[in-house]
């Protein structure tokens, strides 16, 4: 009761401050996305995430020695490759963009943890996550394409497979895909809550993804879902998921909360790109201080109950948590 109780005595200095801190961020908890590109010396700026790069494959392979040894462990690779059809063929392709990135860090960086997205809204000509028939995607059709996409990353040396699509009973075809092919020991990280989400727009023009007729709606999750994301978690462990993601983060704390509480299983959070590009673009103005932005942002994604971030700030964050 006051005036016993004061909370501020705890508060009085960095010294003490740091002995109560609740939640800390380290470089371990961090993937970082890369894109990858075809060609050769290629290194493109993407216009709406300053920082961020469309590399092709000789270039991924320097930026992965420096993003190791800023004690980052592990990145997630988007592939664009050169060409894109209905059925995103290049995306099960052994010689495809991601394919040869896989191979090239692994051999270079062995120690590094090699994520591989698995989707088809980068390969195919309509940039939707599936294969079209009767003008939407169906789930079926697109399961076996999947399945393929994430063996061909595995057989390039993938050390986990990260599926993004939403379709229905994906992790399962693709557990048992690598089962049956002796990749066994190999982890899947589902996308499982993913929302149909605004925030992904300037990932749409880093990765050339944009759907070109309609929208993600059909298979993405309803923003306004709580108890929903709950089920789309549950299904994806009964179907064999050793890591479960909420995507966005920041307008989705609440939902990662909840996953955490409710689940025992590591739990990812994807601070998407229009997450970072807000940021971004209002330092850019000088509107705000952005690398306490960027850390605070960080801070409350763990704290809601995040064990893995995904982020485009790993680096930024990792040079200030190593200092
Ligand atoms: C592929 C995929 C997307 C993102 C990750 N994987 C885009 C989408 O679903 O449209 C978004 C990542 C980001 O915005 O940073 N399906």
């Amino acid at each position: 009761m006051f005036p016993l109780k004061r909370l501020r005595r705890l508060r009085k200095n960095e010294t003490i401050r740091r002995m109560v801190r609740e939640t800390r961020l380290s470089p371990d908890n961090f993937i970082y996305p890369l894109f990858v590109t075809y060609g050769k010396g290629i290194r493109k700026e993407i216009p709406s995430m300053p920082g961020c790069y469309q590399e092709s494959v000789d270039k991924i392979v320097k930026h992965s020695k420096e993003i190791y040894s800023l004690g980052i462990p592990s990145v997630i690779l988007f592939g664009i490759p050169e060409h894109k059809d209905e059925k995103g063929s290049s995306a099960y392709d052994e010689h495809g963009v991601v394919q040869k990135a896989i191979k090239a860090i692994k051999n270079a960086v062995p120690e590094l943890y090699v994520i591989t997205d698995v989707c088809m809204c980068e390969y195919t000509s309509h940039g939707h996550c599936g294969i079209i028939k009767n003008g939407d995607v169906d789930n079926d059709l697109t399961l076996e394409i999947l399945a393929k996409e994430a063996l061909s990353h595995v057989n390039a040396g993938a050390d986990m497979v990260a599926p993004s699509d939403m379709m229905d009973g994906r992790v399962k075809a693709i557990r048992s895909l690598l089962d049956s092919e002796g990749f066994g020991a190999i982890p899947i990280m589902a996308y499982s809550a993913k929302y149909a989400s605004s925030f992904y727009g300037p990932f749409r023009e880093a990765a050339e993804s944009t759907p070109q007729f309609g929208d993600r709606r059909s298979y993405q999750m309803d923003p306004a879902n709580r108890i929903e994301a709950l089920r789309e978690v549950e299904l994806d462990i009964e179907e064999g998921a050793d890591i479960i993601m909420v995507k966005p983060a920041l307008s989705y704390l609440d939902v990662i909360s909840d996953v955490k509480q409710t689940f025992n299983l590591p739990v990812a959070a994807y601070n998407v790109s229009g997450e970072y590009s807000i940021i971004k673009a209002a330092a850019k103005l000088g509107w705000i201080d952005e690398k306490r932005m960027m850390m605070e942002v960080l801070t409350s994604i763990k704290r809601a109950g995040a064990d893995i971030i995904l982020t485009y700030f790993a680096k930024d964050a990792a040079k200030i948590l190593n200092d």
